[in-house]
């Protein structure tokens, strides 16, 4: 046997032998790397004759050929083996029972604010917003409430530490959102808001948390009546409630920055000893829930908010959302809402992709 076909044997047994990837890529730099036996007999190529060239090359060649050939070959065979071998190994029971996911949940009181959002939207309200902590002029003195109004006393509002010239407060009501509002529309156009948000008194008790959440309306426009504000109201309590027999009562009121003001009642009747909001309250043990406050907005207000009072007229109400939430969905402590008890998240929570409950909408 010529050296080139010992080579030749040599090289296909060590090929053929190499039991692993990293066995067979040292067999490979072995004869074909740069310093490899078959690359050395490449080179020698050059310094031959033409004519030993003419019978030496296409044998090297050949050498070289077999070798890489045979060396794809037994690659894929390892990679093969090695695929098998992982596949065998590793198996996967689609049967098996799936681990349990905790998945989070949309709160009472969000879920409430998105129904809001959406019913009023119906009629053509934006939301505005503003800051929970607000000046004392846009809480008290630009909603007709001077400094010494008795009504200041009647908050319980949360100072805070801050300069004499402009005194700071955690909002009491989101009243303040509608000089805010006002002034953003800059006292030339409409205006159709809700505020839903956050608001802090100091005070705690079953129905009463330091922090809770209020829905503002104001609409300021040219013409606007009572009867604006009594359609509206009763359009979206119905909307909300998703009853048609929603009755409601206007009960002559105070409040500093309305003028007439009114709080207002819905009747309920009684159903297997609960409360239900509908239907007629003469009948049986049925009667009046308060749900809200309500007015004319007073003329200090519209001129506070940059608008002339001759000329624009508007109503605002202000309503508890958390209340909203309790009387829709049926929880009867108010603590319970911001204790963040998983267990009562769960029960009272609404799935993140749930189809929202008002699915028909405003009139639909
Ligand atoms: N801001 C009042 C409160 O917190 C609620 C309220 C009453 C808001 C009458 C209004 C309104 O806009 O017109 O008690």
């Amino acid at each position: 046997m010529s050296d080139l076909d010992q080579l030749r044997t040599d090289l296909l047994a060590a090929v053929d032998s190499a039991e692993g990837l990293d066995a067979l890529d040292a067999v490979r730099v072995q004869a074909l790397g740069k310093s490899g036996t078959v690359t050395g007999l490449l080179k020698t190529l050059g310094g031959m004759s033409p004519e030993q060239r003419q019978s030496e090359g296409p044998r090297i060649q050949g050498l070289r050929e077999a070798v890489a050939d045979a060396i794809a070959t037994r690659r894929d065979a390892l990679e093969r083996a090695a695929l098998d071998a992982r596949l065998a190994s590793e198996t996967l029971d689609m049967t098996l029972p799936v681990d349990a996911v905790a998945a989070g949940g949309v709160h009472p009181v969000s879920q409430v604010m998105d129904e809001l959002a959406e019913i009023f939207a119906d009629l053509g309200f934006a939301v505005a917003t503003g800051p929970e902590i607000e000046d004392d002029w846009h809480n008290f003195t630009a909603l007709n409430i001077p400094e010494t109004h008795p009504a200041r006393a009647m908050h319980d509002t949360f100072y805070l530490a801050g300069d004499h010239e402009r005194p700071m407060v955690l909002r009491t009501h989101t009243s303040p959102v509608q000089i805010r509002a006002m002034k953003a529309a800059g006292g030339t156009q409409p205006v159709r808001i809700i505020a839903p948000g956050r608001t802090y008194r100091s005070d705690s008790d079953a129905t009463h948390t330091p922090m809770f959440h209020q829905v503002e309306g104001l609409v300021i426009d040219k013409g606007i009546t009572l009867g604006h504000l009594k359609w509206t109201l009763e359009t979206f309590l119905k909307a909300f409630f998703e009853r048609d027999d929603i009755v409601l009562r206007l009960r002559p009121s105070y409040f500093p920055f309305t003028e007439p003001s009114a709080e207002v009642d819905v009747g309920y009747t009684v159903i297997n000893g609960k409360r239900v909001i509908g239907g007629d309250p003469s009948q049986g043990e049925g009667g009046w829930m308060e749900v809200l406050g309500s007015g004319m907005v007073h003329r200090k207000v519209i001129a506070a908010g940059g608008y002339d009072p001759d000329q624009w007229q508007g109503f605002a109400f202000g309503c508890g959302i958390d209340r909203l939430a309790m009387l829709k969905y049926g929880m009867d402590d108010l603590r319970a809402f911001f204790d963040g008890d998983l267990r009562w998240l769960k029960h009272y929570g609404f799935g993140a992709l749930d189809v929202p409950t008002l699915s028909g909408g405003v009139g639909a």
